[in-house]
């Protein structure tokens, strides 16, 4: 299965999903989703088991983007704890936001045992443990909010990984799943009852014509009444892409010399936090580790992130192999909570969900569950509090909205001044940089065989300068996180149009 870098996730080792439509069908679709991830495929069978007639129109592949990079939590907390909910959204939301991840894990459950699905579906601890003053602080409001909400949370003597700890709080009832397995067998069961895929299918733009939502797509015009946006942060210029900050985050897949495997999920509270958890694929145990999380394109050195990683690992484990190591994008919300429902802005037939920040498994199903039920018109209880048009201006919203301005501005200051084209042969095979050539920037990539590839920098989606990724071979750009291949192809949105190609030979005659 392909994926949206150079690096290998574990969940890769799934044969491509073979859709059984290659085409748009003629006819007006109740609803368009555009991205097969996740959301996309979880909300596509929602919404056709409640009798809607729908599309998934998939740019690439399923599970191209961030779900074939997740590391597939499933949990009743958040990354925005219920502590800090509670103080910026009042009690109510708090306990409407665990009450929603219930429902999100029941989802799960539900779908693995009505389509006997085999994905190692597991009922895991969860583990939080706190390693100085400050943050046992923060783990005792945690333990007393999650309580005040009805998650069920108990403080804990022990931890299940070899790392010494102050303070330790267990979550009951969480899981772990192989996610790609999951969304395939999601997506088989979709078509079975007539819902269509189709792949290789990039949405380019959207027209309201009154009567329909014209969709115009590489494939072909699609029709329908309504479209959701579950490609994390929708295309377009749009309000959320000053509300939604792209992260990269890092994960490795690890062989141990000994079987010390923890059998929990188990998480750190330094910022990033570390987090490991185990997964047996094909008879293999491997320990999941991931963190080392930073904003898109604010490190170019990626490679750095996984030596760190690893060596944070190798503290308390004894490492025979990484077996796979990968990093994935997602998007924090600046109020820290998911953003599901109409898209701001755009025509009341649009809708999107994304600011999913590292809790993407328990998102994608709190989107199915709320969307399916706003477009089939029932009460939904999370519709307000995950309104993308709300705003809550809680602590470090405005510096947070400020930032990814001042990022834009800062990123279209940067287009000239780079370094001089004549240092292009310092690229070595693999390499890449952004350099000045007679005023304007060239982004430079030197692919394995020797051959340079040459873009213009600008990203196509509102005009900052991407910066190139070393680890997963592509150009990010860290203003909304559009991402493109090494030789400028859009690989994840916003961003619709490739970087523009730079016809080297005609430089070089110059
Ligand atoms: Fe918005 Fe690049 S993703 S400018």
């Amino acid at each position: 299965m392909k994926r949206d870098g150079a690096q290998k996730s574990l969940w890769q080792e799934v044969p491509d999903y073979v859709s059984k439509t290659t085409s748009i069908p003629d006819e007006v679709f109740d609803v368009v989703i555009v991205g097969g991830g996740m959301t996309g495929i979880t909300t596509a069978l929602q919404l056709q088991k409640a009798g809607k007639k729908v599309l998934v129109a998939e740019a690439q592949t399923l599970c191209f983007g961030t779900t074939g990079g997740t590391t597939a939590h499933l949990n009743t907390f958040f990354d925005t704890d219920y502590h800090q909910m509670i103080k910026d959204f009042g009690e109510t939301d708090a306990q409407l936001v665990a009450s929603a991840a219930k429902a999100s894990l029941a989802l799960i459950k539900e779908n693995i045992e009505t389509y006997k699905i085999e994905c190692n579906y597991e009922v895991k601890d969860g583990f939080v443990y706190a390693q100085n003053e400050k943050q046992s602080d923060t783990l005792a409001d945690m333990l007393e909010a999650s309580k005040k909400v009805g998650v069920a949370v108990a403080e804990t003597e022990l931890i299940p990984v070899p790392i010494p700890f102050q303070k330790a709080i267990l979550f009951t009832g969480q899981a772990q799943f192989h996610p790609t397995k999951y969304v395939m067998a999601l997506a088989k069961a979709f078509e079975e009852i007539g819902g269509i895929i189709v792949q290789h299918c990039r949405v380019t733009d959207v027209k309201d014509n009154e009567l329909a939502l014209l969709i115009e797509s590489e494939s072909g015009t699609i029709k329908a009444h309504k479209l959701i946006y579950a490609t994390h942060i929708p295309p377009g210029i749009n309000l959320l892409h000053f509300r939604c900050a792209p992260y990269r985050s890092y994960a490795m897949a690890i062989i141990l010399e000994d079987d010390n495997y923890p059998d929990a999920l188990v998480y750190d509270m330094h910022d990033p936090y570390h987090y490991f958890r185990t997964q047996e694929v094909g008879g293999q145990k491997y320990l999941i580790a991931g963190g080392e999380d930073h904003k898109t394109a604010h490190v170019t050195n990626t490679e750095e992130c996984f030596r760190h990683l690893q060596s944070f690992v190798s503290k308390y484990y004894s490492i025979k192999e990484v077996a796979y190591q990968w990093s994935s994008q997602y998007f924090e919300a600046a109020d820290g909570l998911a953003y599901i429902g109409g898209l701001p802005g755009a025509s009341e037939n649009i809708y999107v969900a994304t600011g999913y920040g590292g809790n993407g498994m328990m998102y994608s199903h709190i989107a199915a569950l709320t969307l399916s039920e706003i477009l089939t018109g029932r009460e939904s209880d999370y519709s307000e509090v995950f309104d993308p048009s709300r705003v809550k201006m809680v602590a470090g919203f405005s510096s947070f909205v400020k930032e990814n301005a001042d990022v834009v501005a800062k990123f279209f200051g940067m287009r000239i001044g780079r370094t001089k084209l004549t240092e292009l042969a310092d690229l070595a095979p693999g390499e890449a940089k952004v350099v000045d050539y007679n005023g304007d920037s060239i982004a430079m990539y030197k692919d394995e065989q020797g051959n340079l590839h040459a873009v213009n920098p600008v990203c196509t989606h509102a005009k900052c300068i991407v910066a190139w990724n070393g680890a997963e071979k592509t150009w990010d750009c860290p203003c909304h996180g559009a991402r493109y291949d090494a030789s400028g192809k859009v690989l994840t949105g916003p961003a619709r149009k490739d970087l523009e190609m730079v016809p080297l030979r005609e430089l070089e005659k110059e």
